[in-house]
């Protein structure tokens, strides 16, 4: 009879309420067997196609509801006690990642809209822009049946090869979780919630479920932490995914310093965490740790925890407590608001947003009074991404899309006349190096890219003879379980190099200009060639209407507003990480690992410390080919009247941009700050705020405000153990880029303690930081 109640009054609350009060909460979880509360912390697990045959793979439950949404990467367990339904999880940074098809409704599809990289949505540097796409992330889902999404993804660009560097957005915290914040407010806004991930320090895919990464206490807290800690003051996601990685020796999802002592105790987080799939070892550990929610959820968990409970290790209340943190959340699902989900959302208006949004994220990194070009122009299009355009990268950031625009199709869209021959050409030749590619037997395998054509000199005077421009495309792909590498990824290939050269040569020779465009996921060298092509395009991996956008830059119907999130280097060495990216394995002597899953254990250290990036070029003085912030418009800005005003610990920044140029276009105001020596070494300057003018007609100004809190100055002292401010001139640099400051004022600040913390996560030895002293 008090289950009957207690059912009567779970779906009442469900129909009227997002809203749960903790004694309700308590009440329900009184009512649960230990089975119940230990199936509620873990999922239903997860079938890998491709992997049933394998001994070792990942073994999962069987839940009834696995399939509730196919495709979807978990889902919770029901209770039919207490009318719970079962909730949905699903990937990822570029779109709703689900199966296109379901048995049941064999006349319907499923398909997702596919968006730009998480990279190119930060490049825009535009945190309404991020909102707006997260919305569509959120009314996608909700449509779709799924309750959770597994993005954003705000881990650091700490260096070029990260092989997930494209889901993530920069190699600077404060704009990732900015832009972190803008999505999840999003996603949110749609009654959806949004979990970021991977907290924290996951960097690299090298060896991932079993690497070590050690670290500082302040690199950990000023770059790794920082994002996530800004994202969660902003925008307060649902849930937060812990990593695969270890910091300072234990897993992040077994570590009670990081996910109960910093997030609970120092941030406030009333969200739950949930595991990356399969990550760490010990169910109990991560359970008494804070990660509430295991997943996908193994059988072996179930019963580990039972037994741990049953044997005293595993007190029932500490599921008790993390149980509360996910009921709370289920308790906001559309699945336990029994909304029944119409499968059809609105993907014409998706994809205008897509395209929106990928042309917002594109870099225009060098103009030689070429692009725009007019639609009257012919076009020879050159390299197998042209014609092959990369949506995303692969793994759970993919996305089962409907249809990819690619740049040939988009060109065309724009009303440009391609050379039918060069087409023809291209097309005939994909066709048969395609078929030679073995299809793939997991999903998250790479991609393996076609090789592209090496013309000769003769087809290219001819080319450029006939032609009125030319645009070559480079593509590059990358995804799950894999870091980048040098040759042929990081570095052009010596055919793609050449190709370059020749058909900027070719086109030059007949007084006509070359445009190449970069179809990548992530930072690769350009000091050695960007000499030769008139126009650079960065387009990064644009999502599925990416040719139409880049149509609309190449044509000027969009002027280009994207800045760099991450520095272009001139060489993978000059990266400071580089040196010991991604880690070394332990045992050297160990047989690498044939299992496509099987990690070796293996330990990477930070030796850069807070030197990523920008923090590292600036204050050693290192020259880049591209710097962070840096990006090109078809018109020009002029900044005046800057403005700091300071009302007890609120900082208020003031700065007018006026479009001078001959063209309507956005402007991003980027504010970096100088902090006064001090008594420990800082970065020359660090980005502090930044915001993104509307679009500005030509001779229109706009003043842009920015504020700030006097905490965001501080810096994290690992003697004290506490964030501190330093005496002294705070300088703040307004800049078009972190290299172009336009203006600059101080302000003095007296010293002060901001916060003292525990001494949490130490890497209990010392680590050789990098130092300019
Ligand atoms: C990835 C996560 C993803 C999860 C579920 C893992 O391999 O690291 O980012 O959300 O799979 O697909």
């Amino acid at each position: 009879m008090k289950n009957l109640a207690l059912c009567l009054f779970v779906a009442f609350t469900f129909q009227v309420s997002a809203q749960i009060s903790d004694d309700k909460l308590n009440e329900i979880i009184d009512q649960l067997t230990v089975d119940e509360k230990v199936y509620l912390s873990i999922g239903t697990g997860m079938d890998i196609p491709g992997f049933s045959d394998e001994s070792d793979a990942p073994q999962a439950v069987v839940g009834i509801t696995q399939d509730k949404v196919p495709g979807a990467a978990g889902t919770s367990y029901t209770s039919k006690k207490l009318g719970f339904p079962a909730v949905v999880f699903a990937d990822g940074p570029a779109g709703i990642r689900i199966s296109p098809e379901r048995k049941e409704e064999p006349n319907q599809t499923f398909y997702a809209t596919a968006f730009p990289i998480g990279t190119s949505i930060s490049s825009s540097w535009n945190v309404n822009l991020a909102k707006e796409v997260g919305a569509a992330f959120g009314r996608e889902g909700k449509a779709y049946g799924v309750d959770f999404l597994l993005a954003p993804a705000l881990n650091i660009h700490r260096n070029p090869l990260g092989g997930r560097n494209f889901e993530y957005y920069s190699e600077d915290p404060v704009l990732g979780g900015k832009i972190t914040a803008g999505f999840v407010n999003g996603v949110q806004s749609e009654g959806i919630g949004a979990t970021i991930k991977h907290f924290v320090a996951n960097n690299s895919e090298t060896n991932r479920m079993q690497l070590n990464t050690v670290l500082s206490q302040r690199a950990l807290r000023e770059i790794y932490l920082k994002g996530f800690e800004i994202a969660i003051e902003e925008s307060n996601p649902w849930a937060v995914m812990s990593s695969y990685n270890k910091i300072n020796g234990v897993y992040t999802s077994e570590s009670e310093e990081l996910l109960t002592q910093i997030l609970r105790g120092e941030w406030k987080y009333e969200g739950f965490v949930m595991t990356d799939w399969f990550a760490g070892k010990d169910a109990v550990a991560q359970i008494k740790a804070g990660n509430d929610l295991l997943m996908p959820g193994t059988n072996e968990q179930a019963k580990s925890l039972l037994d741990a409970v049953k044997n005293g290790a595993l007190k029932e209340e500490i599921l008790d407590r993390n149980i509360k943190y996910i009921l709370k959340q289920y308790f906001k699902t559309y699945s336990f608001k029994n909304y029944k989900p119409t499968g059809k959302p609105d993907l014409e208006a998706h994809k205008k947003i897509a395209r929106k949004a990928a042309a917002e994220g594109m870099i225009l990194l060098k103009n030689n009074t070429t692009l725009p070009i007019a639609t009257k122009e012919k076009i020879a299009l050159f390299g197998v991404t042209s014609f092959e355009t990369i949506s995303g990268g692969t793994g759970s950031g993919d996305v089962n899309k409907a249809y990819m625009v690619s740049i040939k199709e988009g060109l065309k869209n724009a009303g440009y006349t391609l050379d039918k021959g060069l087409v023809a050409n291209y097309e005939a030749y994909i066709k048969v190096e395609k078929a030679k590619i073995p299809p793939k037997k997991i999903f998250f395998e790479k991609d393996i890219l076609v090789e592209d054509i090496l013309w000769s000199k003769e087809r290219l005077k001819e080319l450029a003879k006939t032609n009125d421009v030319a645009v070559f495309t480079l593509g590059r792909t990358s995804g799950e379980f894999q870091d980048r590498i040098i040759d042929g990824d990081f570095n052009l290939t010596v055919n793609e190099l050449e190709l370059i050269k020749n058909i900027s040569a070719a086109f030059q020779a007949q007084n006509k200009k070359c445009i190449v465009v970069l179809n990548i996921g992530g930072v690769i060298e350009t000091e050695s060639w960007k000499q030769y092509p008139d126009a650079i395009l960065l387009a990064w991996q644009p999502g599925q209407e990416g040719g139409n956008a880049i149509g609309d830059i190449i044509s000027g119907k969009t002027n280009p507003s994207g800045k760099l999130t991450v520095t272009f280097p001139i060489a993978l060495n000059d990266v400071p990480s580089t040196k010991n990216f991604p880690g070394k394995v332990l045992d050297p002597t160990a047989p690498k690992p044939t299992k496509p899953l099987a990690a070796l254990p293996a330990k990477e250290i930070y030796e850069e410390g807070i030197y990523v990036g920008y923090r590292y070029f600036d204050t050693f003085n290192v020259k880049t080919s591209y710097p962070f912030g840096f990006g090109l418009s078809y018109t020009q800005f002029e900044y005046s009247k800057l403005d700091i005003t300071k009302v007890e610990d609120e900082i208020t920044i003031l700065c007018t941009v006026k479009n001078t140029g001959k063209t309507a276009g956005k402007e991003v105001v980027q504010v970096y700050v100088k902090s006064p020596e001090g008594t420990i070494e800082k970065p020359a300057k660090e980005l502090k705020g930044f915001a993104k003018t509307k679009l500005l007609n030509v001779g229109e100004s706009e003043t842009v405000k920015i504020n700030l809190n006097v905490k965001h100055l501080g810096y994290y002292n690992t003697n004290s153990l506490s964030w501190k401010l330093d005496e002294g001139a705070y300088e703040f640099l307004i800049g078009k880029s972190s290299l172009d400051i336009k203006l600059n004022a101080s302000i003095t600040l007296k010293s002060k303690i901001i916060e003292t913390t525990s001494d949490l996560l130490s890497p209990k030895v010392k680590i050789n930081e990098l130092s300019k002293n």
